[in-house]
């Protein structure tokens, strides 16, 4: 790709790393805004012209997201290929740019990796490009920082989404920008030059509540209020009588109870090339039960399930291992054609904002008689009481449905998004 026009704020991108008055850069904001793809040019560019046998450091979120998001485009950006060859070997995540009489070594780091943790700890570097910051522990950010400052012009440059207004790099990093010697560029969409008026109205769509306001307006804001806005206020557009007739893969999600909480099965349906997600029958029972009338249970709900679609897996709360051990044992005695995972549980604002990006495309039902989870989407809310996101749980909410419908799609997320 090349450039051909940028707004002011990207310009100011490719401007401030040459200013004395500046030794960081932090790009914050919406969504698809031309962040990432500004940053890294004039990253690289401002390395190239600036060194030569040096060493930075190129962090995402994880080493691979930061291949996907970073590197990948970085190969086909014109204004970078036109002058200098740039070759990166996976094996040692180096990315190596050579060019004009110059060659300096960019390193890929992933702030979720253990193995970068490490890495980073002995190295001296020149510059560090963090993407995605927010979604970074504070701890490796730290030690990133701390291999620049014995290298006299040394940079750093962050780019991320909103997260709450507790956010430690709101607080450390945005709120105390003059201080640091930072410039901040707050983004909007709008910033984005080549995104169409039509471009702009349908990503606003398939953001509600907080997500909206992060994502769409930038803003750094605790969650809060009802969280299914839109099926709370409108729920019989969610509900059908009868299940759709293309459903082709399901799943089971179940949420084991204790200690107040309710033990809860879901079965998710999936339609052809995954266009809808259905909640086709449900699971739920709060009172204290032996292990063994909860195994019971849930293979006559297997069974009940299996009767009138092809449900074959099962994603159960990894955190309960000898239950989970009871029922694989209990599944395999009774014969039962149903794989017995472990849930993934990624993070909880993950799975909520795929679940209201569903329901705003108009992809997400449930069948009428699954009484449980329909008030469970209805009361849901955000408990603003707490740093992270997190829903509020006092006891008297019904989370665990949506824990165990979570579970039934989150090795299908990615699939669901991208068809
Ligand atoms: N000035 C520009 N010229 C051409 N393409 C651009 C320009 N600015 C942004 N883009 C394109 O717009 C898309 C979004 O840009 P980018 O990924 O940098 O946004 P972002 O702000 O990092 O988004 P996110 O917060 O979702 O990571 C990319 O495909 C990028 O190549
Ligand atoms: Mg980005």
């Amino acid at each position: 790709m090349t450039f051909k026009k940028l707004s002011p704020k990207q310009k100011e991108i490719f401007r401030w790393c040459y200013r004395d008055n500046y030794d960081a850069l932090i790009c914050d904001g919406a969504v698809r805004s031309g962040k990432t793809i500004c940053m890294i040019t004039s990253f690289i560019l401002w390395a190239m012209r600036k060194f030569n046998g040096a060493v930075f450091g190129i962090c995402g979120k994880t080493v691979r997201s930061a291949e996907r998001n970073i590197i990948s485009p970085l190969m086909n950006i014109a204004d970078i290929t036109a002058y200098f060859a740039v070759n990166y070997t996976r094996s040692v995540n180096l990315l190596t740019v050579e060019g004009c009489g110059r060659k300096n070594s960019f390193y890929i780091f992933g702030g979720k990796d253990e193995s970068s943790y490490m890495l980073i700890q002995g190295i001296t570097l020149s510059g560090v490009l963090f993407d995605e910051v927010a979604l970074m522990p504070r701890s490796f950010v730290e030690q990133a920082i701390t291999r620049t400052l014995s290298v006299e012009n040394a940079k750093l440059w962050f780019n991320c989404n909103p997260d709450s207004q507790f956010h430690w790099f709101y607080n450390e990093w945005i709120k105390r920008a003059e201080e640091r010697r930072a410039l901040r560029l707050h983004f909007l969409m709008s910033d984005n030059p080549i995104l169409t008026e039509k471009q702009l109205e349908s990503a606003e769509r398939q953001f509600t509540g907080v997500f909206h306001d992060r994502y769409i307006k930038g803003l750094w804001v605790s969650a809060e209020g009802v969280i299914y806005r839109d099926f709370a206020d409108n729920t019989e557009k969610f509900l059908l009588d009868i299940p759709p007739d293309d459903i082709v893969y399901c799943a089971v999600g179940f949420d084991f109870g204790g200690n107040g909480s309710a033990h809860a099965g879901i079965c998710t349906g999936f339609s052809k090339r995954l266009r809808k997600v259905v909640i086709l029958d449900e699971y739920y029972r709060k009172e204290v039960i032996s292990p063994a009338q909860l195994e019971n249970d849930i293979i006559q709900f297997v069974r009940r399930c299996q009767q009138k679609y092809a449900v074959y897996d099962g994603y159960f709360d990894s955190a309960e291992t000898t239950l989970i051990r009871g029922v694989r044992t209990a599944c395999a005695r009774d014969r039962l054609h149903f794989e017995v995972h472990n849930a993934r549980k990624s993070a909880i604002i993950d799975r909520i904002r795929f679940t209201n990006l569903i329901m705003s495309q108009g992809r997400f039902f449930i069948m009428k008689n699954c009484k449980h989870a329909i008030e469970a989407f209805r009361s849901a809310v955000w408990d603003s009481k707490h740093l992270d996101d997190r829903r509020f749980d006092d006891g008297n909410y019904n989370i665990d449905s949506l824990d165990a419908f979570e579970y039934s799609f989150e090795p299908m997320m990615n699939d669901i998004i991208e068809s």
